[in-house]
């Protein structure tokens, strides 16, 4: 009797603590105190107990009863507490502002690479993308620099260390410049076309603040039936109007790539000065952001495009030199720079 008292006790403290609401604890309560609860039919059978047994179990009944009832009225008030609770935080003002969680936003290279991509699109040029590990044939062969081309020495060209594979040494190095898209899209699609990459390049170069080893660069071509230097020259100035403002002028001098044949070079008049002449330009008023030129004819045979029956344009620009120039900032390192007060101005 004793050990079925003490275990029924324990039974009840178990189940009256875990009692989430006030209804679980009153069919508790009724579960071990009502009229046919299990305290209560032991406490029946007290009556069958030998007479000197019976003031001692009967004080521990008393004593399990009271612990019991103890135990049920705390958690009673227990749970009545929570529920004003709750209650009263659902009443609180409503109207007050909330806490804005605080949220972040593109990076302003993102950003200027979605505005960029956004002319080109309403210029219906496609996007695309491509590897930034390359080989020898996309970054110069394809593009008219053969082996022993002086060109090749421009490029700067970062060499990936080939020995532990099964790779020709020599042959497999980091992007120099985003025209390697030009041969990896022309090879599998036909003409017509307008294409723009944007994408990461890598120069062996030492850095400064307007030099980096790593960029970003866009490039964009079109090949159709009657392509024409001209409309080079009026989808950049397009472009640099739409990018930097209509007031912003455009102009070209000759330049030379092997894989274009004419070739520009294009100057954008100063964000800073509008021209006047400043330290950013170097006190000349412009600024230089672009290559570009009519797609080489070797180019196009190179990719299996008839140069007789097909003619394109291509150009290339920094778009880390884009950014700065629209936010005029005053150093490239900045762009790479995780830290939040300046991420935090754009
Ligand atoms: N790829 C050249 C560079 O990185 C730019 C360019 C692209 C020039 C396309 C002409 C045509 O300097």
């Amino acid at each position: 009797m004793e050990h079925e008292l003490l275990k029924v006790k324990n039974d009840a403290s178990s189940l009256i603590i875990a009692a989430e609401d006030e209804k679980e604890l009153n069919e508790i309560k009724l579960d071990f105190l009502g009229r046919n609860g299990k305290l209560t039919q032991l406490l029946k059978r007290m009556k069958d107990l030998p007479e000197e047994r019976k003031p001692e179990i009967g004080r521990l009944a008393n004593e399990i009863i009271s612990t019991v009832e103890d135990l049920l009225a705390t958690r009673g008030e227990e749970l009545r507490g929570e529920k004003k609770e709750k209650i009263k935080r659902a009443v609180e003002d409503i109207t007050i502002p909330g806490v804005k969680p605080s949220l972040g936003h593109l990076h302003p290279m993102s950003q200027v690479l979605f505005d960029v991509i956004d002319v080109f699109k309403g210029l219906g040029f496609q996007a695309a993308d491509g590897p930034e590990i390359e080989t020898d044939r996309y970054n110069f062969e394809i593009l008219n620099f053969p082996k022993d081309h002086p060109a090749r020495d421009t490029q700067q060209t970062l060499f990936l260390d080939t020995r532990k594979s099964k790779a020709t040494s020599g042959e497999t190095i980091l992007r120099t410049h985003t025209s390697t898209m030009q041969g990896r899209i022309m090879e599998k699609i036909k003409p017509p076309f307008r294409v723009i990459v944007p994408g990461k390049v890598f120069r062996y170069e030492q850095t400064d603040a307007s030099h980096g080893f790593e960029f970003w660069q866009f490039e964009g071509y079109a090949v159709d039936k009657n392509i024409t230097f001209t409309n080079l020259m009026g989808t950049l100035d397009y472009f640099v109007r739409k990018f930097f403002g209509e007031e912003t002028k455009i102009k070209f001098t000759s330049h030379n790539f092997p894989f274009t044949e004419p070739s520009l070079e294009g100057y954008v008049s100063c964000v800073v000065c509008k021209g006047k002449g400043c330290s950013f330009c170097k006190q000349s008023g412009w600024v230089e952001v672009l290559g570009g030129g009519m797609i080489h004819p070797n180019v196009l045979r190179n990719v299996g495009i008839d140069p007789a029956e097909w003619q394109g344009f291509a150009f290339g620009t920094g778009l880390s030199r884009l950014v700065i120039l629209k936010y005029q900032m005053d150093d490239l390192r900045l762009l790479t720079n995780p830290d939040l007060r300046i991420l935090e101005q754009f």
